[in-house]
């Protein structure tokens, strides 16, 4: 039974690998677009790891600093909170944005990473649940949430090649990813709209935070790191060349991201019950005589 569904994940997998050989694209909710780079969906074979963006590194070398201006009382909050925990960050790591060297970077990044993956897995078991209660589709956002949360545990994992915790290091993000779950789950709870527009101000934040590490590598400040090579899970994950540098790790995560960051601030303005553009396995209808009837599309 195992072997066969091995093998069923296996053909899937290399179809999905084929698939992706095209020319990388930008993303898109039908006709919403990211400012985001352009990318590849990758499924890499003899992992776990779900399909993911594969960056083109050309066009993940220029993403912009963006900010989304609050609009409503719930964008306000969301942001404030952001630039709290953002703010809890930098001094509990003594992290000062261009004054930091390699270790106050990793260590700023460790302690953030740690969290990054929590919104994303707690978002999509509270959607998740609340479809299976109520019966009603997610609309196609669950998979774009447990995505995320992989995606931001691999940037921790890929940052531990480098930094090895001490003990008192791991009580402290124990705590803070205990307050931080209970937190955002009641928070995702109460208002998803703010709770997608707090993470994607932390996703602005975290953009910045690779861009200075990203320049400090190329200004010379780190010459430990600008030949420093890549982990091998990062290559495998991000598909980069077999010689990929630190620095290249770095671009792709920052990539993630710019994704996160549009998709969450894409998702808070989502309206309750608003389903995602150009999800054709979304179409609900009836069956008469035995044939299949779409409801009309306005009703869907
Ligand atoms: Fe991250």
């Amino acid at each position: 039974m195992l072997t066969k569904a091995l093998r069923s994940l296996s053909a899937q997998s290399s179809f999905l690998k084929t698939a992706s050989l095209t020319t990388p694209k930008a993303f898109a909710f039908g006709d919403w677009k990211p400012n985001a780079p352009k990318y590849e969906l990758r499924y890499n074979e003899g992992s776990y790891d779900m399909p993911h963006p594969v960056w083109d590194m050309k066009s993940a070398e220029n993403v912009e600093i963006t900010h989304y201006e609050p609009k409503d009382f719930g964008d306000k909050i969301a942001l404030f909170q952001a630039k709290w925990t953002r703010g809890f960050f930098d001094l509990v790591s003594g992290y000062k944005p261009g004054q930091a060297d390699e270790n106050g970077y990793l260590e700023r990044l460790v302690r953030t990473e740690s969290l990054s993956g929590v919104p994303g897995m707690v978002g999509g078991m509270i959607r998740h649940l609340k479809s299976l209660s109520r019966m009603n589709p997610d609309l196609g956002v669950i998979h774009h949430l447990l995505e995320e949360a992989e995606n931001e545990r691999k940037h921790l994992f890929a940052l531990l090649e480098l930094k090895k915790p001490s003990l008192l290091f791991r009580i402290g993000l124990l705590a803070s990813q205990t307050y931080f779950i209970f937190w955002y789950m009641v928070v995702y709870a109460l208002s998803p709209k703010i709770a997608h527009r707090f993470v994607g101000y932390l996703r602005e934040g975290s953009t910045q935070v690779y861009t200075h590490a990203i320049n400090d590598i190329d200004s010379g400040k780190f010459p430990n790191w600008k030949d420093m090579a890549a982990p091998q899970a990062a290559i495998e994950y991000w598909s980069l060349p077999a010689d990929a540098k630190f620095r290249d790790m770095l671009v792709a995560m920052r990539a993630d991201e710019v994704m996160h960051r549009e998709i969450n601030h894409y998702f808070a303005g989502l309206k309750p019950g608003e389903r995602l553009p150009g999800m054709t396995n979304l179409v609900s209808g009836t069956f008469k005589n035995n044939k299949f009837q779409a409801a009309p599309k306005d009703s869907q």
